[in-house]
């Protein structure tokens, strides 16, 4: 398994796209294949924000995840933050979710040179909470009850 830029695949978009479109579809209904698919577009970036990164074997895509500069609205004092993260269904349980997240937290390090990141979830806080991060701020999205978490990226 390779993780590269999304930039350099975009051929993936295509599978992407639904799979991101069914997943989130019951918390915003008003979505569309063609929105989901700009907002990948808008993702294929390789030294500015939005970028996203995929996992993928040369043929098939796993998964992907992105850095943006800020992914909740209202928060946008904080930056920047881990998002987009998704795994095909019939690839998860083999660690590759983790490495998307890891990939992340590198490129903010040793590209845009920061020291901390941010990421909101509705319902995988156990998730990155096993990964070092630490919930942060209580906040809401769509109506949903959701957590800022927080992780440092300065080497111990
Ligand atoms: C969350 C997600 C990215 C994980 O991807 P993955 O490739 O399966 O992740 P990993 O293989 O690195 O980790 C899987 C491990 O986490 C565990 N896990 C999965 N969901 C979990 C949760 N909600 N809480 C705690 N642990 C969880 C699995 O049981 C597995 O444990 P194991 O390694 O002991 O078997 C994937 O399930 C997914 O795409 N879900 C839908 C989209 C989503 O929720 N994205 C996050 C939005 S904030």
């Amino acid at each position: 398994m390779q993780i590269d830029l999304l930039t350099d695949h975009p051929n993936y978009i295509d599978t992407l796209a639904p799979w991101l479109l069914a997943y989130w579809r019951p918390f915003l209904p008003e979505d569309t294949l063609e929105m989901r698919i700009d907002k990948l577009v808008r993702h294929c970036n390789r030294d500015t924000m939005p970028l996203a990164l995929v996992a993928h074997d040369g043929d098939h895509v796993f998964g992907t995840a992105a850095l943006r500069t800020c992914d909740l609205p209202g928060y946008e004092r904080l930056t920047p933050w881990l998002g987009g993260v998704f795994v095909g269904e019939t690839f998860r349980g083999r660690g590759i979710g983790a490495k998307l997240c890891q990939a992340i937290e590198a490129i903010t390090r040793t590209r845009f040179h920061l020291e901390e990141i941010y990421l909101f979830t509705l319902d995988k806080t156990q998730w990155y909470s096993n990964l070092g991060w630490s919930a942060y701020l209580s906040c809401e999205w769509e109506g949903q009850p959701g957590t800022i978490m927080k992780k440092s990226l300065t080497p111990p």
